[in-house]
């Protein structure tokens, strides 16, 4: 699956973007929150993944979700500090969006730290709600915000989505 935009393509990630994925993990996340490459491999080689690399020459974001029967989780989204705010972690989220309703989701649930405010804000505009909070999910008073996009074979992405833009 691919979804080519100006300056940037997306395409399912294989088992060789691996190191990619892994430079993109610890640019965008502090030590203490970034996944290991076992963790990435399991989004790469696991039942029912949708893992999708965004490039713009090199890779500069990165997706994972798991459908299960008919709800789709959102397990991981970054996108490398240097090509934020161009548009790239919304068609990220986009495009896997269409890709988990293709394999048959209804909804879409994901876990986000309480005061992300990029995150939040990137995924309420795309549609999420808010559905529970978790104390303490990734730690001592890290809490958890779980959000849900309920319908997911009526969404659309926001007709004011912004474009991606050309950096090169
Ligand atoms: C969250 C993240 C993926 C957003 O990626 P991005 O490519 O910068 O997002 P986009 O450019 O597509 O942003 C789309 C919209 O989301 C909102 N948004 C994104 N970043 C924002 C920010 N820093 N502040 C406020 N709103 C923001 C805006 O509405 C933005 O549209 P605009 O730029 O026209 O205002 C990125 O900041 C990131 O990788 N963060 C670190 C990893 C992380 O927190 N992942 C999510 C874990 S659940």
């Amino acid at each position: 699956m691919s979804a080519d935009r100006p300056g940037v393509s997306i395409a399912a990630a294989r088992r060789d973007d691996l190191p990619g994925i892994m430079g993109l993990e610890v640019a965008g996340f502090t030590p203490s929150e970034q996944w290991s490459e076992r963790s990435w491999q399991g989004e790469l080689l696991g039942d029912g993944r949708t893992t999708l690399l965004a490039r713009r020459h090199v890779p500069v974001g990165v997706i994972a979700l798991q459908t299960v029967a008919d709800v789709a989780d959102l397990h991981r989204l970054v996108v490398s500090p240097r090509h934020r705010r161009q548009g790239v972690g919304a068609a990220l989220v986009v495009a896997g969006l269409t890709a988990v309703r293709h394999a048959g989701a209804r909804s879409v649930m994901l876990e986000v730290a309480w005061d992300n405010d990029p995150a939040i804000a990137l995924y309420q505009w795309l549609g999420f709600e808010q559905l529970t909070a978790r104390d303490d999910y990734y730690g001592p008073g890290r809490h958890a915000l779980i959000l849900r996009l309920w319908d997911l074979p009526a969404w659309s992405p926001p007709d004011h989505a912004p474009p991606t833009k050309e950096t090169a």
